[in-house]
């Protein structure tokens, strides 16, 4: 096959995102995409992809892409064979769990979380033990054994509208300290919190996002509810990868940061060339074991299927079902 051939027949796709890869590296891109898109024909799959997916992923061969809570729905929609969760391993399980007819692939079965890793099943009882009745909210970046423990789930894009929808005068929400602590700095509802944080968006100071404030006069600073709350108190807006996305579409500020894993910004940014990103962000070493050579892999050996215990996933899959029942 003709580098030259590959080239053109790859180009439209390069148009896409040559605002965010330059010319130099697609030709080590354009193979692996060509041959993924022949087999997502020939296996009969769909690949959904997180907001944190690198461009030529997110842009190229992803054919669904969102925040936790809109890949969550997506997957519960497929009618292809085979879903191919370019994400972190949370994400495939909850494909598995709503959707659990379906072949689920994780390219790398070891793209975990620090939320998820924080909490175990065990220390769900405890904390029901220690306050007994109180409803457990579970964000989503947990496993599926800690979510069987849950009352319901919820997302960074609903957190506040589940914990309002019990009705409760307290709750207890894992694992995400500083998401628990944004969400009640909005409601009345008392939280009680467990300390896992996600190792990307603590990271992030507020001192940081004065200095953006002092070097880039004007901008428009963007949050993502896991960093810390004196970082979501010196931004402009708190939101969901998919709602920073939104508000960037609606709002178009002439320049922006988003607090943020790193790929946001340029995904976000190759639909909207007339803003302009600054670009202060934390890589997640999770999100980044996803490649297009092991997204090709995974599809040409069918492996790593993802596989939870039919009695646990029934008892997972109720928390999840929940949460996307509040609307
Ligand atoms: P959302 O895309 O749901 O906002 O989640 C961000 C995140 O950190 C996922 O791991
Ligand atoms: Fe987990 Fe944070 Fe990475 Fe998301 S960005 S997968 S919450 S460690």
């Amino acid at each position: 096959m003709s580098a030259t051939a590959l080239l053109e027949r790859t180009a439209p796709l390069y148009d896409r995102v040559r605002s965010v890869i330059p010319p130099i590296e697609w030709p080590v891109f354009a193979e692996d995409i060509e041959a993924i898109l022949a087999l997502k024909r020939q296996r009969d799959a769909v690949i959904l992809a997180h907001n944190y997916m690198t461009p030529e992923i997110f842009h190229c061969v992803a054919d669904i892409v969102g925040d936790s809570l809109a890949l969550a729905r997506e997957a519960m929609k497929v009618d292809a064979k085979v879903i191919v969760l370019a994400g972190v391993h949370f994400m495939a399980e909850t494909a598995k769990m709503l959707n659990p007819a379906k072949t689920v692939l994780i390219p790398d079965s070891r793209a975990g979380c620090s939320l998820a890793e924080s909490i175990t099943a065990a220390d769900v009882r405890l904390m029901r033990e220690r306050h007994p009745g109180v409803p457990v909210v579970t964000y989503v970046n947990s496993s599926a054994a800690v979510k069987a423990e849950s009352d319901i789930c919820c997302t960074s894009a609903n957190a506040k509208k589940i914990v309002e929808s019990l009705g409760v005068d307290r709750v207890i929400m894992l694992p995400d300290e500083y998401l628990a602590q944004n969400v009640a700095a909005q409601t009345h509802v008392k939280i009680i919190a467990w300390a896992g944080h996600c190792e990307v968006h603590e990271r992030f100071t507020a001192a940081e996002v004065r200095a953006l404030r002092t070097d880039y006069p004007g901008v428009t600073i963007l949050a993502h509810p896991e960093c810390p709350p004196e970082v979501v108190a010196e931004a402009d807006y708190i939101g969901s990868t998919a709602d920073m996305s939104g508000y960037v579409g609606r709002e178009k500020p002439a320049r922006v940061v988003l607090l943020t894993e790193c790929s946001m910004a340029d995904n976000v940014s190759v639909n909207h060339p007339d803003v302009d990103f600054v670009r202060p962000c934390n890589l997640c070493p999770h999100m980044k074991r996803i490649t297009l050579p092991k997204i090709r892999q995974a599809l040409e050996t069918m492996q790593e299927e993802v596989t939870i215990d039919p009695a646990l996933a029934e008892r997972a899959r109720r928390s999840v079902e929940r949460m996307l029942a509040v609307r």
